[in-house]
Formats: structure tokens, sequence, C-alpha cells
């Protein structure tokens, strides 16, 4: 897992991977392994054209991801294939470091393919449970409404997820392709999602502008921004996200490879974090792309040049992004200081805030 990591990355590899974090921004069905994608296209005969999925692992823009995204969701037919892919994504995620995730997932393509919304939520229940029971791994699950499909399909989504548990079922999102999407439409969904409980944060300048975050902090009212690349563009919505805390959950690695940005080097969290925007960093596809959190925070250090104190910062930053209640936000900082602590006191650094 790896593979992507930077090799002029400032801190030691393990020393990052060993370190506590928080993952904000991954979808279940990106995360499920290759050799599993493999296993399950030949159970249920779904021909995916290669052998092996990973050289399908290789995007023009967002719309060519999402047609490779599609067909992985091909595979998923059963509660057991998704509880098999929900378990080994934490299992994944769990060796990065990561102890707790609030993870996507987008029902709409598997409910395009015949799989039943009952089956879908059976699988991610039980692999969620089960994860926990057998590696610790906390999970939420952010149900993704599918943005192009329009308003009235997100309240009917919103239906069908009356019925979850609503301790594993945290919050909603939007996901796929944001060009000539509606979306002040979602106000109303959006609205109805928040009364229901939930927590929201939409997809927002992936691909599109600075104008459709606008749309979603000051119409559809979103508690997080997921990817926010093109935020940089407008300095004073910049400047207003960084005043409300409004965190954003940013996706180096795969803006890169869907070819958002050219170079990690050329992402804008630099730029976000310097105007005092709550941001972290997240492996988003993480099968897909090839990275891991650990994978994803080497490469920002490579990139920025950032040392560990900007890198433990950027994981407590995801333990202040997450939809834990204060009380539980406090506790995990201070277990999560008290762990960095013991890290550098084991590569023979001083305490964080006594200088490094
Ligand atoms: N962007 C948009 N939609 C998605 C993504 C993504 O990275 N992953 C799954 N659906
Ligand atoms: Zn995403």
């Amino acid at each position: 897992m790896s593979a992507a990591t930077h090799p002029n990355a400032l801190v030691d590899p393990a020393w990052v991977r060993a370190l506590p974090k928080v993952e904000l921004h991954v979808h279940v069905e990106g995360a499920a392994r290759a050799t599993t994608v493999a296993d399950l296209a030949r159970r249920h005969d779904v021909n995916l054209g290669v052998s092996d999925p990973a050289d399908l692992y290789r995007y023009a823009d967002l719309a060519d991801f999402l047609r490779v995204f599609d067909l992985v969701c091909r595979v998923l037919v059963d509660a057991d294939d998704i509880h098999r892919v929900t378990y080994e994504s934490l299992q994944i995620a769990q060796w990065a470091g990561v102890r707790r995730r609030e993870m996507f997932f987008s029902p709409t393509f598997l409910l395009r393919h015949g799989v039943p919304f009952a089956t879908i939520w059976d699988g991610l229940s039980r692999g969620a449970a089960d994860a926990r029971h057998d590696f610790g791994i906390e999970c939420g699950l952010i149900m993704d409404v599918d943005k192009p499909s329009g308003a009235a399909a997100a309240t009917e989504l919103l239906a069908m997820a009356e019925s979850c548990d609503r301790a594993l079922l945290i919050g909603i999102g939007g996901d796929a392709g944001e060009r000539g999407v509606d979306l002040d439409a979602f106000a109303a969904p959006f609205a109805a999602a928040r009364a229901r409980g939930w927590r929201t944060t939409m997809h927002l300048g992936e691909e599109g502008p600075a104008a459709d975050i606008r749309v979603g902090v000051d119409v559809l009212g979103v508690d997080r921004i997921d990817h926010g690349v093109s935020l940089v563009h407008d300095l004073a919505l910049t400047a207003q996200v960084a005043d409300q805390r409004i965190p954003v959950t940013c996706c180096p690695s795969s803006n890169v490879q869907i070819g958002i940005v050219a170079s990690i080097a050329d992402h804008p969290i630099a730029a976000l974090r310097g105007a005092g925007v709550l941001v972290g960093v997240n492996s988003d596809n993480a099968e897909m792309f090839g990275v891991d959190m650990a994978d994803e925070l080497s490469n920002v250090s490579a990139a920025f040049e950032w040392a560990i104190d900007d890198l433990e910062d950027l994981c407590l930053a995801g333990v202040e992004s997450s939809w834990l209640d204060d009380t539980a936000k406090q506790q995990m900082t201070a277990e999560f200081v008290a762990e960095m602590n013991g890290l550098r006191a084991a590569h023979g650094a001083p305490s964080r805030g006594e200088g490094t």
C-alpha cells in the first residue's frame, strides 16, 4: 500500500503510518481491494475487460473515473460482497493508523444495477460492526446522493434511509459529477436531512468553480466541504470558510490522478491551510488511487516540506472536523496527543509544544 509514498517525505514513513488518524473522505466502493474486485467479478460473471482491475485504475478525467467506479460497483451484488469490501477496507485503513473513519457509500450506483437498498445496508452495517469488533476501528457511514440524478432522486434516497440505524448512518453527502447540476435544488432534501438529525457534506469544487462551494455554504448549509479544490479562487469565500471553521476534506492524490491539479505540489491544500482553513488529507478512493492515509500524509510532507508538527496538526484537524460530539472530540484529541508524544519519545524528539 505504500507504493505511493514519496521518497522525499520529511518524516520517517513508519512514524507517519503510526500516527493516529481520522479519515473523513473515502468511498467504500473505491476502497475495495483490486484482488477482491477480481474475485467477485469472476464469481458474478462480470466482464471487467481486464484480468487485473488495477489495470483499469488510470483516469482521463472525473467522468472517466466515474465510468470505472461504476464497473467496480457492478461486482457488488449481494450483502456478503458488500460486507467483504467494507470489512477489508476498514482493515486496510487500520494498517494506515486510522482510528475512526466516516465513510461514504453511493447507493445510486448499486440500485441502478438492481441491488436493493436493504441488501446494501445489511452488508455495510455488518461489515462495519465486524471491523469494529476485530480491528477496533470506529466507522460512521455517510450516504451520498448522486448529484447528477437531481434533488427528487435525493429525496427518494432519504426515504429509503429513514429506517437505518442513526448511530451508524451519521450523515448525507453528494458525489459524482458537478457540471450542469442544479445545486440550489438540493436545499430542500438537505434541509430535510438536517431536520432528521443527519449532518451534511457535499463534493464541491472538485471539477466545478468556487461558486458551487458558495451554494454549498450559503444555500445548502453543509457541515463540511469535500475536495474544495477551487475554493482558493474566491478569497472572500476562503475567509468565510476559515472563520466558520467549515472543514475541507482534501484528497490530493485523487485530484492529481483525475487531472484536477498537475501535481501534489500544485494542490491548494497548502494555500488553504495558510489562509486558516480547517483542512485534512484523505484517500478518497483508496484502492482505486493506490493510496492510504499514511501515504497521503507522506506525500504532502514531501510536496510542502511539512514536518512532524504539521502532520500531527493535520491528524488533529481530522478529529475536529469529524462528526463526533464535543466530549468525544476532546477525549480523542487527548488520546491522540498522548500517542503522538509517545511516538516522539520513541524517535528521540521533544513533546508537542516543547519545540522540535
Ligand atoms: N468524486 C466524485 N464522485 C465520486 C468520487 C469522487 O472522487 N468517488 C466516488 N464518487
Ligand atoms: Zn470523494
